[in-house]
């Protein structure tokens, strides 16, 4: 049997499912670029059919991406499949992935058809998918919860019509770790024709059990695994990229030693993209890829990491991209410095983008004596959300606010856009809620607040406070999330807000240039 578990990356459509993780065409099309170089095998692009956005981020990504395969997702019906067939016509390698469900639950109270007229409709789709590309994978939704014998049945019928990858889901995140890997291990010693095709998992997260699970199905046989970076996904998630293979990776020993294509220095850059970009903060816990993942508080752990790494550390941080000393950098290191620390820590920015981080850190140095790696972190990020990807959108360039506990507050604010200067005054129940009032009339458009945060970055007085907000459009168009640091929590929530605020009104103009299709 194959000794490679091919990776599916699935963050840009089953993780772009989770709310407030939506990505316009040209970050997926980044995040892509990066899901290419992190090594992934197969990348699910998005649904081509469930719109013409997300048809021209499939095609985008099927134009732009080489060396990985490109899928689209598609229903078990003709008109989907033709949909994902046009949208990754261009790419290297495509890819049509035909879902239908199989459990009676689902035929019953969802499809509201027979046994019988599943098999049928999987067998057409998977033919005419087939006929329209090389590579299909057919995935019974529900898997899990599907009578063992009319899934065997369901595999059948869909490889017999082409299928070259068979899925086994666990939809709900239903299954424990041991019915999964026997799930699997009865299908490749019951189902006809499986050992023409590779047999793929595809874990969700509701009982935290969607990695172990995954490793579990590849330990029964499984060659593919479905995961996100992070693990975001509908709901409580899918399974954790970055998981499962430094699970392989790390513990050889348990999993027979199988391999994966991917590049692990990359995974800690891919993580920190995903979150540049949904404005979305990576738990400081987070397996992997958290801050707090190589960082070793106790004495006694770190004078046994001092000694010998191994004795609390299961692999070396450098070999996922993240780096553990924590380099102090202050108000004399110079902008290659801060750069080269950025590139360490993950990030590749182009140069104004590395300029404006500098500007942010020397302001940041006049402040704070100790700058360490989690606050460059926390700039980088904001930072380079703070103006989008293409660098446009509304800026501060100064502010103003009076407050005190027998006075209303007042905020004056002045932004900058495309060069142009517009200032607002206005008045409200506290400092913030007036500079977000005087933000709302520069940029004549109404949103509504629907959420605001502030944590500290780090533990010392002068921390820097990042400031997360999520707004959504008055038109009911969409909600969009937004971070700002500074060690000036009114400073770091008008960051957040302008983040947002850029977000939203890229959304709305794009609206109107597609007519209101998007
Ligand atoms: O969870 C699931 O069943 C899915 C399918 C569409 C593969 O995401
Ligand atoms: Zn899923």
């Amino acid at each position: 049997m194959n000794d490679t578990v091919r990776i599916f990356d699935t963050t840009l459509r089953d993780g772009e499912q989770a709310p407030g993780y939506a990505m316009d065409l040209d970050e997926k099309v980044r995040m892509a670029l990066q899901l290419e170089a992190l090594g992934v095998d197969v990348m699910e692009a998005g649904f081509a059919v469930a719109s013409p956005g997300d048809f021209a981020s499939v095609k985008a990504i099927a134009d732009a991406v080489r060396s990985s395969s490109v899928c689209s997702l598609a229903r078990a019906v003709e008109k989907d499949i033709d949909a994902s067939a046009e949208a990754i016509a261009s790419a290297a390698r495509p890819l049509i992935h035909v879902f239908l469900a199989t459990s009676d639950l689902h035929l019953k109270y969802k499809l509201r058809i027979s046994r019988d007229e599943c098999l049928e409709a999987i067998r057409r789709a998977v033919a005419h998918a087939r006929n329209r590309c090389p590579e299909v994978e057919f995935s019974a939704e529900d898997a899990t919860r599907t009578d063992v014998d009319f899934l065997c049945k369901a595999y059948e019928t869909a490889i017999a019509a082409g299928a070259t990858i068979v899925n086994v889901t666990d939809t709900v995140g239903y299954a424990t770790t041991e019915e999964y890997g026997a799930l699997v291990s009865s299908l490749m010693a019951r189902v006809k024709g499986i050992d023409r095709v590779i047999v793929s998992t595809h874990c969700h997260d509701d009982l935290g059990l969607a990695v172990a699970n995954s490793l579990a199905g590849v330990r029964a046989g499984a060659r593919q695994v479905e995961c996100t970076v992070c693990g975001i996904g509908e709901r409580a998630g899918n399974a954790a990229l970055e998981e499962v293979v430094m699970g392989l990776a790390t513990r050889a020993d348990a999993y027979g030693g199988l391999m994966t294509n991917i590049r692990t220095p990359e995974i800690a850059r891919s993580a920190h993209l995903l979150s540049t970009i949904t404005g979305i903060r990576i738990p400081p816990g987070k397996a992997i890829v958290g801050t707090n993942a190589f960082a070793h508080e106790s004495g006694i752990h770190q004078q046994g990491v001092l000694s010998k790494a191994e004795t609390y550390e299961i692999m070396a941080p450098e070999s996922v991209g993240m780096k553990k000393t924590e380099l102090i950098l202050g108000k004399h290191s110079g902008q290659h410095a801060l750069e080269n620390r950025l590139r360490d820590l993950g990030y590749d920015l182009d140069s104004a983008q590395a300029s404006e981080v500098f500007e942010a850190f020397k302001a940041l140095a006049d402040r704070k004596k100790r700058i360490t790696d989690r606050d460059i972190v926390a700039l980088a990020e904001s930072r380079v959300a703070s103006h989008g990807a293409d660098g446009k959108g509304w800026k501060l360039d100064s502010f103003v606010v009076n407050s005190g506990n027998h006075m209303s507050a007042t905020a004056q604010i002045k932004l900058v856009k495309d060069g142009k200067f517009a200032q607002e005054a206005a008045i409200g129940s506290g400092p913030i809620y007036a500079a977000f009032q005087a933000i709302e009339k520069i940029i004549r458009h109404r949103f509504i607040l629907e959420d605001y945060r502030i944590e500290a970055v780090t533990e010392q007085r002068d921390a820097l406070g990042e400031v997360l907000v999520k707004i959504s459009d008055a038109d009911g168009k969409g909600t969009y999330r937004g971070r700002g640091v500074s060690t000036d929590i009114i400073e770091g929530s008008i960051l957040a807000l302008l983040v947002a605020v850029n977000r939203m009104l890229a959304a709305a103009a794009r609206r109107e240039a597609s007519g209101g299709v998007v």
